[in-house]
């Protein structure tokens, strides 16, 4: 089978590159996935590349998530021939994950395809869309309503945001992308993006810790200081879901929205996330996404492109969703 395979030599320097290896490679697990799509993330960019401390032993499998049809099963839930989808549960980082034409992981960790999804669509979607999906379903359950004024979505030309922005704006909510491409804004807007903010209109901090009231809701892809903003223009009550650090882990905030103005800080983890939210999370996928506005963000890759997508998404240069072609 052919896998996406990094090593380390010895001065610790990592190289990935497109190997034929044997099955008998793949760890001990109860399910065997032939492996269909996957797609790029943050985190496969730190695997692909430098490893961000988060793989353990080489050579590795990078690919966080990936989607496909059951091979094999030890465990009586999954049969051969059943669709599915994974994501998190440190595949990709601390396990061998889905850049290879077979997967072996835990029962426990896999989803069953939703109606509605192919396979292609889950990783169009993958963890960066689950994840907004998620991000969806928190401020939701924290109140969010349409008729409270618009949500915005940093990052918004990126994987997480570009999902989010499809699904607000499905879901009847006005919607302001923050990007800092303007070359995207024809794209977000295509997406239900109604306003448009520059970056560098938000990400500047600024003394002031309260200013007006003016998001009802956000999916934040950024944290740092535009986090620290944001949770200043925020309406009495509103919530802002966390969700990534493109732009910081640092949050140079005061608490003073919350204390004034009772904002929440909702935390967003897809990781560990438990599997009946994941099944719900997934389900509302598969009836809150359009899929035109889906196939839209889809840039089509293959095992050989990884190397250089990896390094364009440290950089904050891939637009949209990848979909890796596993079998092309
Ligand atoms: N919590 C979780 O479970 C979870 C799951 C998935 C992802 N994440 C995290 O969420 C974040 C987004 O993931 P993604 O897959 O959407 O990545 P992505 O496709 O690279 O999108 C990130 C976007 O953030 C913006 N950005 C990049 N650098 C920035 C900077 N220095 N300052 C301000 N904005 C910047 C860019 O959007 P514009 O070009 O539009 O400005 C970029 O497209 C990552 O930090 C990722 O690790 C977390």
């Amino acid at each position: 089978m052919r896998a996406l395979i990094v090593e380390k030599d010895d001065e610790g320097k990592t190289s990935a590159s497109v190997q034929d290896i044997t099955e008998d490679r793949l760890p001990e697990a109860e399910v065997t996935v032939a492996v269909e799509y996957s797609t790029v993330n943050y985190k496969d960019g730190l695997c692909i590349g430098p490893g961000g401390g988060l793989v353990r032993n080489y050579p590795h499998v990078p690919g966080i998530d990936f989607a496909g049809t059951v091979e094999a099963s030890g465990d009586d839930r999954y049969k051969p021939g059943d669709k599915v989808v994974l994501t998190g549960w440190r595949v990709g980082e601390a396990h061998w994950g889905g850049y290879a034409e077979k997967a072996r992981v835990k029962a426990d960790w896999l989803v069953p395809l939703p109606d509605g999804l192919t396979t292609r669509q889950a990783m169009a979607v993958g963890t960066a869309g689950f994840t907004a999906m998620l991000a969806v379903m928190a401020l939701e359950a924290q109140g969010m309503k349409k008729d409270h004024g618009p949500v915005l979505v940093t990052g918004a030309a990126g994987g997480v945001g570009s999902v989010a922005t499809a699904i607000l704006a499905h879901l009847g909510y006005e919607v302001a992308g923050v990007t800092g491409r303007p070359e995207t804004v024809d794209y977000l807007k295509d997406l239900g993006a109604t306003q448009i903010v520059a970056r560098e209109e938000i990400n500047e901090t600024v003394k002031r810790p309260l200013e007006g009231e003016t998001w009802a809701g956000c999916v934040d892809a950024v944290g740092g200081a535009m986090l620290a903003r944001v949770l200043g223009q925020m309406k009495y009550g509103a919530s802002v879901a966390a969700v990534g650090l493109a732009g910081g882990a640092a949050l140079p905030a005061t608490v003073i929205p919350f204390l004034l103005r009772g904002v929440n800080l909702l935390g967003i983890d897809s990781v560990m996330q438990p599997y009946v939210n994941r099944v719900e999370a997934w389900k509302r996928i598969a009836t809150d996404l359009p899929m035109d506005k889906l196939e839209a963000m889809v840039q089509p890759a293959t095992l050989a492109d990884l190397p250089q997508l990896g390094s364009d998404i440290l950089k904050g240069q891939v637009k949209g969703r990848v979909v890796v072609d596993i079998t092309a």
